[in-house]
């Protein structure tokens, strides 16, 4: 049993690896982030920011690329469209505006190379400093009753170690996933003894894959700085984990909610359709749709 509460240093941080080429996703990503990509009429890095805010986090570092600049001026104040609706008295427009630049503190670093996950990371180290902080990955859209996040840093709390987000993949999945072995020592709470980045089929230890949510101790950065090229001969998160997993210690929640990978076609579709089930304004209208293409398919 964890204990109910250990004093730790609070995380107040938390980094967005935004700087991937989204080729799952062109065409469409020629020109749009796929994290600019709606869940309706919200864009899906706008979900992982409110689940940052939601989990108490204060500030949002963005490891961006070229080509990204759409999501640091969605995040900016937009003062032509503002005066402009002021003009024309669109109040509750103008609020949903300001409310998506005024929502955190935010600024970014750039990753000029494409050298992986871990590598992305590790161009965050100056902006975050000494202390502990998040990383939440865009692809992995999770919705529950309570924020993914908050579920990480409850175990954080309690461990004072770090922590990672887990899920239990169908079999035959696991190779696309980083994937933990590791000992249950509360309800849905792992102490970790292996982490393995995407195994060969039939190698996985577990169909415990690592999901895009961490809790990070500051040490990770000079683990990362000396961890060579691995899978794919990119430097990855998950084998600087490892290393962490052997010196620190390291904890996995599985997490509790539903999961959509945005990085996925059909599994981003039904993400859209769940997050427009649940709208007040249009959500019964989706649904009597939905009956009704269903009927006539
Ligand atoms: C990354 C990580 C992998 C993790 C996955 C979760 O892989 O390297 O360990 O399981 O995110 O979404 P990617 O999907 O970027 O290839």
């Amino acid at each position: 049993m964890l204990p109910a509460m250990t004093k730790v240093r609070p995380v107040r941080k938390a980094v967005l690896p935004v700087a991937g080429l989204g080729t799952r996703f062109l065409p469409v990503t020629k020109a749009i982030p796929k994290e600019m990509l709606p869940l309706v009429d919200v864009p899906v890095v706008q979900v992982i920011v409110e689940e940052c805010l939601a989990s108490g986090i204060e500030e949002i570092i963005f490891v961006t690329s070229r080509g990204k600049e759409p999501i640091l001026d969605y995040f900016d104040r937009a003062a032509d469209l503002e005066a402009l609706l002021e003009r024309k008295q669109k109040w509750s427009e103008l609020e949903i505006v300001r409310h998506v630049s005024e929502i955190a503190r935010i600024s970014s670093v750039r990753q000029p190379e494409a050298k992986g996950l871990g590598h992305a990371v590790l161009c965050a180290r100056a902006a975050v400093g000494d202390e502990p902080f998040a990383v939440l990955l865009g692809d992995d859209i999770l919705e529950g009753r309570r924020p993914a996040l908050r579920q990480l840093l409850d175990v954080y709390e309690r461990s004072a170690e770090g922590v990672v987000g887990l899920y239990q993949v169908p079999a035959g999945q696991e190779h696309m996933y980083g994937i933990v072995k590791g000992d249950l020592v509360d309800e849905r709470v792992y102490k970790l003894n292996q982490l393995v980045e995407k195994p060969d089929p039939g190698k996985a230890p577990s169909r415990l894959a690592v999901i895009g949510r961490y809790v990070l101790p500051p040490e990770i950065f000079g683990i990362l700085a000396s961890t060579p090229p691995g899978r794919g001969g990119e430097i990855q998160l998950t084998d600087a984990l490892s290393t962490l997993c052997g010196t620190q210690g390291l904890m996995g929640v599985e997490i509790e909610g539903q999961r959509f990978d945005a990085g996925d076609r059909a599994s981003y579709v039904l993400a859209v359709l769940s997050f427009a089930l649940r709208r007040a304004d249009i959500g019964a209208a989706v649904r009597a749709g939905i009956e009704k293409m269903l009927s006539e398919a």
